[in-house]
């Protein structure tokens, strides 16, 4: 079954291709949607049945956990027991918004989604799509990013199409994502805050709200054999190219002058001007912009058409360190890793 990709206004999202997913969604199928993060593979938050789609569809194990999109505050607060007040906080300040906020579940949310654990993870997605969407729907969507497992996110719906494209009856295409990093996973189930993925709202950007200090769960390179599941984006190699990927040095061309010496093809990402005398068909080029938030949103569709342009090795120049860059240098490393 091929699905049916139907391109839909970003701003003003058209009423009739709204109520034909709602409708998709509320009969157990499955719709990818935009979102201002990635494009994400929704399915109704309340039926195993249509969650179990969407981990098939993904090839995702089924302890790994879903994101529970909802349409506002009150239908946050339906999905969990323990509505809190650094929730409210935090929903206020950046929902709608790249930030999920992870809290005790309440039971109407399947066990599917939450891999059978207490907790559910919930975020007020910023896009006119996706909550016109939610509000037709009138269901909390589970929706993981629309790739296969451990691949990377998708950032158009052209993306979704050739990654997941059997698998979804429909796909609504409202262009490209707006931030192009998945969104900040924050959990609030403990006992103090702990960022378990970085994303677009920094840690810094959360303890200015709070009025306390927020620390990450794990930084890149670290392991975490003490809670290997705690969220799956924490796994050392995920977010990853099928193309071997290489981190290079800022000003340093040699491990891609190697490389071309030996006749492969090579793809580049970078942010500085620098050149590199090599005929346009061994060497393809992507320039990203040299501030965070540009950067991150270029990064996946720079990926993702390295990927299929046939090059043996994908190298990347270190971008900056800092608050703004963690996503972004998180992403990366991850998409480094050796495959295990
Ligand atoms: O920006 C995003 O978050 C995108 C768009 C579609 O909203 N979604 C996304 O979903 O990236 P996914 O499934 O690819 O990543 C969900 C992350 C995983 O790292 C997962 O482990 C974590 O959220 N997560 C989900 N439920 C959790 C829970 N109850 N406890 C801890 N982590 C959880
Ligand atoms: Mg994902």
């Amino acid at each position: 079954m091929l699905p049916r990709c139907l391109q839909v206004d970003p701003l003003a999202p058209q009423p009739e291709i709204i109520a034909l997913a709602a409708d998709l969604l509320r009969q157990g199928e499955l719709v990818a949607f935009p979102t201002e993060t990635v494009y994400g593979l929704g399915a109704n938050a309340l039926s195993s049945v249509a969650v179990q789609k969407i981990f098939a569809a993904k090839g995702r194990p089924s302890h790994n956990p879903l994101i529970v999109h909802v349409a506002d505050v009150h239908q946050a607060r339906l999905a969990t027991s323990d509505w809190t007040a650094m929730a409210e906080q935090l929903a206020t300040a950046f929902w709608p918004g790249p930030l999920t906020l992870v809290l005790p579940k309440r039971a109407n949310i399947c066990a599917e989604v939450t891999a059978g654990g207490a907790t559910v993870a919930l975020r007020v997605p910023d896009h006119p799509v996706a909550l016109a969407l939610l509000a037709a729907a009138e269901l909390p969507i589970a929706a993981p990013s629309a790739n296969r497992s451990n691949r990377i996110s998708p950032t158009r719906a052209r993306h979704v199409m050739d990654d997941l494209a059997v698998h979804v009856p429909l796909v609504l295409d409202a262009g490209p994502a707006e931030r192009g990093l998945e969104s900040t996973v924050l959990d609030l189930s403990g006992q103090r805050p702990r960022v378990l993925r970085p994303g677009p709202i920094t840690a810094e950007q959360l303890s200015t709200v709070l009025g306390q200090e927020v620390l990450h769960a794990a930084t890149h390179g670290e392991t975490i054999a003490a809670a290997p599941l705690l969220s799956p984006g924490m796994l050392r190699r995920h977010y990853a190219p099928h193309t071997p990927l290489e981190l290079i040095e800022a000003g340093d061309t040699k491990p891609i002058q190697q490389l071309l010496a030996s006749g492969q093809r090579a793809g580049w990402i970078t942010s500085d001007s620098a050149a590199l005398a090599a005929p346009r068909e061994k060497l393809i080029i992507k320039r990203l912009p040299p501030e965070a938030a540009g950067y991150g949103a270029g990064l996946y569709a720079a990926l993702h058409e390295l990927d299929v342009a046939g090059v043996s090795r994908i190298f990347v120049t270190e971008p900056p360190q800092g608050p703004a860059w963690r996503a972004v240098q998180d992403r990366l490393r991850r998409a480094a890793a050796p495959r295990e």
